[in-house]
């Protein structure tokens, strides 16, 4: 049996194997309350066959979205159909995973396929940013953000909670926090985009402390039987990597202490002078190699590691415990199947149900 399709236990969730649908919005909520499309998305890729299915970022609050699509969790009917949603895919045999978020100074966006830049000034859809200082991101995104107030840092806190007991009361058994991705959290951890003078700046004990105070607020709601991840922008390519690799293994060390049960190793974004190597498949290896040495807690990645023997290797060799498969889902929901056939599992139809499974079994397709 490949190391892919073995089961793993974070808590007392189990996963029917190592394959993650990694979080992605589909930015087509509506005030945030998702929609039949979602329904039917999210129910497809869970019947796929991936153990977990992390549904795509949910902010906290309004202005915590990046775009007016976003998926939303600060109200109750937003819960409705998130709770139907978790209901789907639990009922295809994966672990319902929720990703809460705050897009920061990403935040008032037009949608990727319109632009993926700031919305204009005027333009009544959009709202103010709030962030740690105010700095732009710059490029598309040239929309300078108000520095957050320490009252309002409390009140973003406050709504992870909520949004947190929300989860939970919606049915999702994995809860992440993203961090990552230059948005509110990660903009906190780096100085490109943090300059505060008080508490939250300066040191990298002050620049984590929002992350730090929020995992501790989190944990505290979520129940102890439940996992907890935090997505964390690890690296930036932005030639000062070994501090921010160190800063980061120092942050997940602390998180570890704090009840976070699964480090998801992505990247910050909080500078656009980077240097990423895109085309190397699987380029987090070499990072996830060095978390492994230095912090003792299970670890997932994402970035290309989407091919069935890249994945297999990165969980039977390599530094993860489990997988996570983005846009691969989305060009194939039956991944996990393909995966299954690639790698010489017997009877790899047991991956998928009944209704596709039987017919694919007797020819034999999807190699
Ligand atoms: C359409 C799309 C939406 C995404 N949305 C999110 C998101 O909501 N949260 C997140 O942490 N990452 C998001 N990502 C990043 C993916 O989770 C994943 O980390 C990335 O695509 C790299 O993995 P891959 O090479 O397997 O696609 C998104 C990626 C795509 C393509």
């Amino acid at each position: 049996m490949p190391t892919l399709f073995e089961p793993y236990t974070l808590r007392s969730v189990t996963f029917r194997n190592r394959i993650v649908v990694s979080p992605m919005c589909n930015y087509v909520a509506i005030d945030g309350v998702l929609t039949d499309w979602h329904r039917a998305h999210y129910a497809s890729l869970a019947r796929g066959g991936a153990g977990l299915v992390v549904v795509e970022a949910t902010a906290v609050s309004p202005e915590g979205r990046i775009t007016p699509g976003d998926s939303g969790l600060w109200n109750d009917s937003q819960g409705v159909v998130l709770a139907e949603v978790a209901a789907s895919i639990k009922a295809a045999g994966a672990v319902p995973g929720l990703q809460l978020a705050h897009a920061g100074r990403k935040a008032s966006a037009n949608r990727p396929w319109e632009g993926d830049d700031s919305m204009a000034h005027d333009d009544p859809r959009g709202w103010e940013t709030i962030a740690p200082s105010a700095i732009a991101l710059g490029g598309l995104l040239p929309k300078v953000p108000r520095a957050i107030t320490l009252d309002e840092i409390k009140r973003v806190q406050d709504d992870y909670v909520a949004a947190t007991k929300r989860a939970l009361a919606a049915g999702f058994e994995f809860l992440q926090l993203h961090f990552a991705h230059g948005y509110l959290a990660a903009s906190f951890l780096n100085d490109h985009s943090n300059h505060r003078t008080d508490a939250y700046g300066g040191s990298l004990e002050n620049r984590a402390r929002f992350l730090r105070e929020t995992v501790d607020a989190v944990r505290a709601a979520w129940p102890d039987h439940l996992p907890l991840s935090v997505r964390l922008g690890v690296i930036e390519f932005d030639g000062r990597d070994e501090e921010t690799v160190a800063n980061a293994i120092a942050v997940a060390t602390g998180f570890k202490a704090s009840g976070v049960d699964l480090l998801d190793l992505s990247m910050g974004f909080t500078t656009l002078d980077v240097d990423i190597p895109w085309g190397t498949p699987a380029f987090m290896a070499p990072i996830a190699e060095r978390f492994r040495r230095e912090v003792d807690m299970p670890l997932s990645s994402s970035w290309g590691f989407d091919t069935p023997e890249i994945a297999e290797r990165a969980v039977s060799e390599g530094p993860l415990d489990l997988v996570m498969v983005g846009k691969a889902h989305l060009a194939n929901p039956h991944w996990p199947y393909y995966a299954a056939r690639k790698l010489g599992l017997e009877r790899p139809s047991w991956t998928l149900p009944a209704p596709y499974a039987h017919w694919l079994e007797r020819y034999a397709v999807g190699s």
